[in-house]
This record gives C-alpha cells, sequence and structure tokens, in this order.
C-alpha cells in the first residue's frame, strides 16, 4: 500500500500481529536496539509484490461499497488507475463491473494476473491488467469512470504529473462521467519522523516463512514528501534467510491542492467526501475523496 503515517486507514482490515515470536527473533538477532532509519531510496512497487496481498485484504465493506454505489452512479465501465494486485478491482469484477486496470510494476500485475486466473471464467472475462504510468497508458476503449485508489494518486512524483493522470483518465471516460481519487489531506503529524516497531506480517502461503515488518518514516522538507521505508524480512524457524525493502514516498497535499489540480485537468467537481460513507470533508476526515465529471460534450 501507500499507507501514511501513525494513521492507518482504518476501515482496511490487517491480519493479527504475533508480537511474540517476533520478540524472540529481534532478541536472537540482536535488532531490539534503537533502529537507525535507514537511507531512503524510491523502489517502485515490485519488491512488495509477494508481501502486499498479506497486508492488506481484497477490499470490502464501506471501501468498497464506495466504489461499487460510484461504478453504478456512471455506468458499469471502470478504469483503475495504479490497480496493483486487484485488491478494489477484483471484488468490483465480481460484481459484475468490467474493470481494465493499469500499473506501473510489471511484478504487482503478474500477481493481479495470477489471481485472476483463479476465478471463475465469467469474472475473469469482466477483468484485464496491463502494465503502464498512469500520466500516459492509452487504450482504445471509453469507460463511465476512471478513479486512483488507496493513496496511489499521491505517488506520483509532482504536481504536473497528477495532473496529467487526470488528463488522461478525463480522455478515457465518456462525456458526463468522473473521475476520482482517494487520497488523505496532511497534517502536521505528517511532516514529524516516525518509526513502527517489527510486526509479525504472516507466513508467505507459497513458501510457508513466517514474515515480519519494520517501517521507518521520514518528511523530505525540500519535496514536501513523506518518506517510508518497509522492510520485510523472512524467517525460517529462527533464522533469518531473506529481506526486501519497498520505498515509496507520498506527496504531502491539502484538498485545495488536489481540487485546483481536478480544476486544472478540467473536471468539475462533483462531490468532495471525508469518509467513504459520503460525509462531507471536514479538516480532520481522516480520508479525502474527489470525484470530478468530464463536462465536455460529445462531438
Ligand atoms: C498502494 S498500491 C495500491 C494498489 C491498489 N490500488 C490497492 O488499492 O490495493 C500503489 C500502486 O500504485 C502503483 N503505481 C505507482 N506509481 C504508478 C504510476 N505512475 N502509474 C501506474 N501505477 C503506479 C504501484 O506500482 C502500486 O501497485
Amino acid at each position: 500500500m501507500a499507507h501514511r503515517k501513525l494513521r492507518k486507514t482504518p476501515e482496511l482490515p490487517s491480519h493479527q500481529h504475533d508480537v511474540t515470536q517476533v520478540s524472540d527473533t529481534q532478541h536472537l538477532r540482536g535488532m531490539n536496539r534503537p533502529p537507525s532509519n535507514p537511507v531512503f531510496q524510491e523502489t517502485g512497487y515490485d519488491p512488495a509484490s509477494s508481501v502486499y496481498d498479506m497486508e492488506y485484504e481484497e477490499s470490502t465493506g464501506s471501501e468498497l461499497d464506495f466504489w461499487m454505489n460510484e461504478s453504478q452512479k456512471f455506468g458499469s465501465r471502470v478504469l483503475e488507475f495504479a490497480v496493483g494486485t486487484g485488491r478494489i478491482a477484483i471484488p468490483l469484477a465480481r460484481h459484475g463491473f468490467q474493470v481494465f486496470g493499469v500499473d506501473s510494476s510489471q511484478r504487482m500485475i503478474d500477481q493481479a494476473r495470477r489471481k485472476k486466473s483463479l476465478l471463475p471464467s465469467p469474472v475473469q472475462q469482466r477483468l484485464s491488467f496491463k502494465h503502464g504510468r498512469m500520466e500516459q497508458y492509452q487504450v482504445d476503449l471509453v469507460f463511465d469512470l476512471a478513479f486512483v485508489g488507496f493513496n496511489s494518486y499521491l505517488l506520483l512524483p509532482d504536481k504536473e504529473s497528477r495532473i496529467d493522470t487526470l488528463r488522461n483518465a478525463s480522455r478515457h471516460v465518456r462525456p458526463g462521467g468522473a473521475v476520482a481519487v482517494d487520497v488523505f489531506a496532511a497534517v502536521p503529524l505528517d511532516a514529524e519522523p516516525d518509526h513502527e516497531e517489527v510486526e509479525f506480517i504472516e507466513h508467505e502461503p507459497a513458501t510457508g516463512l513466517r514474515v515480519t515488518r519494520e517501517r521507518f518514516y521520514s518528511h523530505n522538507r525540500e519535496l514536501n514528501r513523506g518518506q517510508s521505508t518497509l522492510v520485510y524480512r523472512f524467517y525460517e524457524n529462527q533464522v533469518m534467510v531473506g529481506e526486501r525493502r519497498l520505498g515509496y514516498s507520498l506527496a504531502l497535499v491539502s484538498r485545495d491542492d488536489v481540487v485546483s489540480e481536478f480544476t486544472d485537468a478540467g473536471l468539475d467537481i462533483d462531490g468532495i467526501y471525508g469518509s467513504y460513507e459520503r460525509d462531507p470533508w471536514k479538516p480532520d476526515s481522516p480520508i479525502l475523496i474527489v470525484v470530478g465529471r468530464n463536462s465536455s460534450v460529445d462531438t
């Protein structure tokens, strides 16, 4: 995911944490000394492909309801940018929507395709996963709704690429269709460094290895981005047999920044919400969802 620091999205279930086993391992490995923040490096999501689905279960509840209602409102053809392993796309397809997903990580797409191959054939036929960047990906199809979920819009490197992405999404949407993003509006706490202790995540299904995660967070003042380094460690019994690092940064933006990016991309604002239940956005809302309409006239 692209989770922000400290305030985890409450709606998203995560797995039970087996802290006892981890602290045993820490003692064995001598890792229970104060951690030093590793040098931050953007890695893309390839290193996360095998752990992502252990961290984040398939979308259910209010998040899925929101995207289903939004899809129903505008039509059944959905384009999801930054689709990842299909966490939202797959349940949408199960519910009858036609979902076309694009992601810049080949390994995340490979994982999405593997999951697709296990689904009943009618659901498979409603799903496509393609490798590409959301700022520029082109396909000769028309959609009713295009969206970027789960903070992924904030992974884009700068304001220009965010506006390019909204314009690109809008170009793929029919007149009257919608473009939406689900992000968070930054608060002062997002500029504070942070460290999350080692936590047990789960046993990796393919290997049975025990997987832990440790997270380091820092704020890049110059770029105004929150930088996360997630260190995944793999254990066979008590012995560490592998380590993988995921480094990503999220733009720290305000509600007004996001709204003006929609306007700059030529979209008319349709809704600004602070929850998946469509509560109006307030400065202390945990999330920020902006929905814009492509108001161009069909020629
Ligand atoms: C937090 S994951 C979200 C995946 C999925 N939407 C979900 O809800 O689980 C972020 C995804 O954004 C993708 N991503 C980052 N930058 C991208 C870009 N410029 N174009 C397309 N995908 C991108 C990453 O590869 C990663 O799979």
